[in-house]
């Protein structure tokens, strides 16, 4: 694989093998030379903690270095420079490139005029692959499976990347899923008509008490994404994850790829049922093995 645009171009085996590659990456955490004297570009047109901070720390504990900008308000995008031409510029610069974009198939367009290797880090509504890998990590590591299991996608369903994400990826696997959102942000229909085709049991619920699930991977409803301030609005603070919520969640793990406002109360934080923070951790192992795959390391 030259880049990671989508996980729709990813198979079971292909997603298989990050987690494995993965998983011998947690053993070099501590610091190896695998990517010496290579280095990163991240271009962040879009706020990030997580993403940007562990990609960084990645490249790092693989010997590498990286450059970039976090906000584009601080590059020649103020200026009216495109992304082609960024990425034409960061490559001249770089032996990869990390892009978050605000816009739907940005990744794509950068991969397109890309002579290095481009890892999408979020495009708009659209995917967030890697945030899915680190997921679906973070789910093997705790339960030793992802076949087998019930699986809640809650909160914003039709604007959630990481969730478009996700279902396409658990598709390869024999999960049976429940949708729980606000009225308008449901999953989107063209997800729900690709799962029907690869014969993938979904469930849309209406409340919050209606999911029995193994794993229950919550989102933020996300202001930024509505075009009507009025519209989030009506559905902000719909559902809250609380010690109340653990009598009918029982011991479901508990996942969201974060930042939260107000979905999980932080009472949860310290219950067995809580692997968010986990999860975030996963993102070095699992962005470790791409950076290397990407650029050629073989275990
Ligand atoms: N999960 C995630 O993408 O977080 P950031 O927006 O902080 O990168």
């Amino acid at each position: 694989m030259q880049d990671v645009i989508s996980i729709k171009d990813f198979d079971r085996a292909d997603i298989e093998k990050v987690l494995e590659n993965a998983k011998i990456m947690e053993g070099y955490t501590k610091g190896t030379g695998i990517l010496e004297a290579k280095i990163l570009a991240t271009l962040f047109f879009e706020p990030s903690t997580r993403t940007r901070l562990s990609f960084e720390s990645a490249m790092n504990r693989l010997g590498g270095t990286v450059i970039g900008f976090s906000e584009s308000g601080s590059s020649s995008v103020a200026k009216g420079e495109t992304l082609q031409d960024t990425v034409r510029i960061a490559e001249q610069y770089a032996d990869i490139i990390v892009v978050r974009h605000p816009r739907d198939g940005a990744a794509r367009l950068a991969a397109e005029v890309a002579q290095v290797p481009i890892i999408n880090a979020g495009d708009g509504v659209n995917q967030h692959p890697t945030q899915t890998l680190l997921d679906l990590y973070t789910i093997k590591k705790a339960l030793n499976t992802i076949d087998g299991l019930r699986i809640g996608l809650m909160g914003d369903l039709k604007y959630g990347r990481t969730v478009h994400s996700l279902a396409y990826a658990l598709s390869w696997y024999d999960v049976a899923l429940q949708f729980l959102s606000p009225p308008g942000l449901e999953m989107p229909v063209h997800i729900r008509e690709d799962l029907t085709e690869k014969e993938i049991s979904f469930q849309q619920v209406e409340e919050l008490e209606d999911l029995k699930v193994d794993v229950l991977y919550v989102t933020r409803i996300q202001k930024e994404r509505f075009p009507d301030v009025e519209e989030y609005e009506k559905v902000k603070g719909s559902y809250q994850i609380t010690k109340e919520s653990l009598e009918f969640l029982g011991g479901a793990k508990i996942l969201h790829p974060l930042p939260r406002v107000d979905e999980i109360d932080p009472e949860i934080d310290s219950t067995h049922n809580a692997l968010y923070f986990q999860q975030a951790g996963s993102g070095i192992p699992v962005r470790m093995a791409l950076l290397a795959s990407l650029l050629g390391w073989e275990p």
